[in-house]
């Protein structure tokens, strides 16, 4: 009788096994990129979404899209936006520092570029 018993609970388990283990695996949602900043949740991991047209702290102007991309490879973008407005000699030299210092990737031209913007958008007045 006991035999029995142990072979239907062992076949019992067997099939909740297998369909558990069938379960199609299912497919994290991943939404489209937002206008903000955002993540999605996929598992325990949360998936950053970085929207660089989003920040809406900086105001669209030439020089927006250079900024975004080559400004916020190593760290936020609130490292900038935190800042007090400076004079244009002190964006220059913050920018050479990123460059010298850093390595940031930034060809001169570029480099004026996002000076340029930052003397508009943080510039002392
Ligand atoms: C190659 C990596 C890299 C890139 C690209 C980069 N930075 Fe930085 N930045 C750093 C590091 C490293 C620090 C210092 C971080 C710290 O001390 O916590 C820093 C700090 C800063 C600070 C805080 C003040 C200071 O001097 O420490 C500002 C402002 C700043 N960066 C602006 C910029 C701007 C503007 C750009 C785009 C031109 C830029 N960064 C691109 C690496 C980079």
């Amino acid at each position: 009788m006991s035999q029995y018993f142990r072979i239907t609970t062992l076949a019992a388990s067997f099939i909740v096994l297998v369909f558990y283990g069938c379960k199609p695996v299912e497919k994290p949602v991943v939404k489209p990129a937002e206008p903000v900043n955002s993540f999605t949740v996929k598992g325990s991991v949360r998936e950053l979404n970085l929207n660089p047209s989003a920040s809406p702290e900086f105001p669209d102007r030439e020089g927006k899209t250079e900024f975004i991309s080559y400004c916020a490879i190593c760290h936020s973008l609130k490292y900038i936006s935190s800042q007090p407005d400076f004079p244009r000699k002190t964006w220059e030299a913050e920018v050479s520092k990123m460059v010298v210092k850093y390595h940031a990737p930034i060809d001169s031209v570029i480099a004026k570029k996002i000076v340029a913007y930052l003397v508009a958008v943080k510039g002392k007045k």
